[in-house]
């Protein structure tokens, strides 16, 4: 029997169309589980949506579509994305099926039956973008999201709580007892003080929203969102269903990874943790946690237009260009970054210059000299060949190091560090000077046949990260299939060679300045889409703009509207006798206590209106985007303070 492989990337919120950085996930997942294949493990690789929450409910309204519609439109973009990218994923699981609702739904009422879960009252801050509570310690300066740095909301509402303090000791004497449970190491002494800081009670319900699971014994509550998402990994497997033999085969099996990025490692490494032990089920998985890939000047963002998509790549490179650059680029442990200009070097120098040109360069020697085709031919031997062959064995020997512990990064530079000394081996043996000497045939033919018979190692390894490129290369080289295998991983098992007439470069060199200008420019092209031109048939003229009066004006009070849930109900100073009413269309952004004594910018001169039963005499500024609604507010401005 195979043993068994088990490997998961996170289920991606369909917030927004991907980008290169849950596509590093994607493909680093996929790399692995063709390592494993290839390796003879029974893998299975789950990937998926998570599709409840807020934000994806606010997402939704704004693009007016049921949320259903919303997520049903973005996993089926997602998995035609993954297609077209080769990921070879087993399953696809979103957490609106049916098959994952049930599960969900059991383990709440499972954990309420045994007292693991308790109702109990939640206040703390929520950052909406991140789709995560705080409390009040937790926040940065002024109330902000300790992840993200976005303002937070304050909220009180009653809630389930998970009883995480329970089991916290339990928790370190795992991590301890297993020392890879979580890598890298400096991620894992990050969740190891965060526990011995002392674990408070999870909130893991909400009554505010419905987008979510709702608890069977008390419907008027959700299932928290990451209770929800974390258990994809077993209901997908079927567990506690009837059909559990996914669960028994490969949870139960011999390998479980979860990859995620270094912003989810919390809920990976203590709460899920916390929720199998508390459904007696076998921890079982490791956790590697990579870092992100940034733009130049930092985290990407829409804003500034340095968000890039992966299909903008494959589009003008391919699919094995953007593959090589996201595994290469990443260091263990680190963050990387995308840059217009690292992509093309690498593209052009890594595999341009040194992998291709070198298939390029062995494949038209064979034909010049041997007419196409060589054997091994031990007759003689050069003083080069030992150590071209046993370079080539230590990077078998450390690229499955490597490959075993995350480390795909270290793997594909010990590759082309082999690359790089089949090279070399050229320049020492000078083949074009052998070929002057007809004495010296057998020692050309030894000299090609460690060339090609190097090119068939490199291949070999390079399958689980370039699947095309490497397909190409047995092609061109003559390899036949059984030699393409991991257990042909032996210097002269690929006793002889028959390649093609005519190679075909893998890569082909590309123009490093004009290509780097394209690149930049259509990855600016993207952005610019995003953003409406001026309608120049509609022009204000100043009078227009000066018959509107802005003042400043401060919060005093702040409800619900009561029969509108986008609308907020303010009461606002504005310097004069009475405070005006101001009715805002800002609910999904702001809870309303979060605006008390905001000094805002309002229109006073506008001629009231009544809406859905509530007067408003005023308009608030604000700006948007679509992820956010920011109201405009000034510091040291008095109400009744002109704005002009
Ligand atoms: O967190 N570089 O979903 P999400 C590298 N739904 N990887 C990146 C990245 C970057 N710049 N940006 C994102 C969620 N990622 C939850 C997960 S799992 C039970 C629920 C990757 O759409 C990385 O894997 O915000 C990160 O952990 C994930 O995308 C976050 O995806
Ligand atoms: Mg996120």
């Amino acid at each position: 029997m195979n043993k068994t492989y088990y490997i998961t990337t996170p289920i991606y919120y369909p917030s927004g169309k991907l980008h290169i950085g849950n596509t590093y996930t994607t493909v680093f997942c996929d790399a692995l589980k063709r390592y494993k294949a290839l390796r003879g493990y029974d893998t299975y690789y789950l990937t998926g949506m998570d599709e409840h929450g807020k934000k994806i409910e606010t997402v939704a309204e704004e693009r007016n579509l049921h949320p259903l519609d919303h997520v049903d439109e973005m996993a089926k973009e997602t998995r035609a994305l993954w297609d077209r990218m080769g990921i070879t994923y087993d399953d696809f699981i979103r957490t609106t099926e049916k098959r994952h609702k049930t599960v969900v739904q059991k383990i709440f009422e499972q954990l309420i039956e045994q007292g693991d879960i308790y109702l109990g009252t939640y206040k703390g801050y929520y950052c909406m973008p991140c789709e995560s509570f705080f409390t009040e310690t937790q926040l940065g300066d002024n109330h902000t999201c300790p992840d993200c740095g976005r303002e937070t909301s304050q909220l009180e509402e009653e809630s389930y709580f998970l009883k995480l303090s329970k089991y916290q000791k339990r928790l370190l004497n795992y991590i301890e007892e297993h020392p890879d449970f979580i890598t890298p190491a400096s991620r894992k002494n990050e969740v190891v003080s965060f526990i011995k800081q002392g674990l408070n009670d999870l909130s893991v319900s909400r009554t505010t929203f419905d987008w979510g699971i709702k608890v069977i014994s008390n419907p008027k509550h959700v299932v928290y969102v990451w209770i929800d998402a974390l258990s994809n990994y077993i209901s997908a497997l079927g567990y506690n269903t009837d059909h559990d033999q996914l669960f028994q085969k490969y949870w139960h099996g011999d390998e479980v990874v979860h990859v995620t990025g270094k912003d989810i490692i919390r809920f990976h490494a203590i709460y899920w943790p916390i929720l199998l032990m508390a459904l007696d089920i076998p921890i079982n998985f490791r956790l590697h946690a990579h870092g992100f890939y940034q733009a130049k000047e930092g985290k990407m963002s829409k804003s500034k237009g340095s968000v890039v998509y992966p299909d903008t790549i494959i589009n003008q490179y391919g699919l094995d260009e953007l593959r090589y650059f996201l595994l290469r680029e990443l260091p263990y442990g680190g963050d990387g970054i995308f840059t217009p200009e690292s992509f093309i070097e690498r593209v052009n120098y890594d595999l341009a210059n040194d992998f291709g040109n070198l298939l390029n360069r062995t494949i038209s020697m064979i034909n010049k000299y041997f007419d196409g085709h060589i054997s091994r031919n031990p007759d003689e031997t050069h003083e080069a060949d030992q150590a071209l062959e046993s370079h080539i064995e230590d990077t078998i020997k450390q690229y499955k190091e490597n490959m075993e512990t995350f480390k795909v990064s270290e793997a594909i530079k010990g590759l082309w560090s082999l690359i790089s000394r089949t090279n070399k081996y050229i320049d020492e043996t000078t083949p074009w000077v052998l070929a002057k000497d007809l004495e010296q045939k057998d020692m050309l033919e030894n000299v090609m046949f460690h060339l090609a018979e190097s090119l068939r190692h490199i291949g070999i390894l390079l399958t689980p990260i370039l699947p095309d490129a490497s397909k190409d290369l047995f092609k061109q080289l003559g390899v036949h299939e059984k030699l393409q295998s991991f257990d042909t991983l032996s210097f002269g098992l690929g006793k002889s060679f028959e390649v093609v007439k005519k190679p075909n470069p893998l890569f082909p060199r590309l123009d490093s300045e004009k290509e780097i200008e394209k690149l930049k420019s259509i990855i600016r092209g993207e952005h610019d889409e995003d953003i409406e031109p001026v309608d120049e048939t509609n022009l204000a003229s100043i009078d227009d703009f000066n018959k509107l009066e802005l003042r400043v004006g401060q919060v005093l009070q702040a409800r619900y509207h009561p029969n509108a849930d986008k609308l907020l109900v303010l009461s606002v100073d504005t310097g004069e006798k009475q405070p005006r009413q101001i009715v805002a269309g800002i609910a999904k952004h702001y809870e309303p206590e979060t605006l008390i004594n905001k000094k805002l910018i309002v229109i006073v001169n506008l001629e009231p209106v009544t809406l859905r039963g509530e007067q408003s005499e005023g308009m608030l500024l604000a700006g948007s985007n679509k992820e956010s609604m920011e109201v405009l507010t000034v510091k040291n401005l008095n109400p009744g303070d002109h704005v002009q």
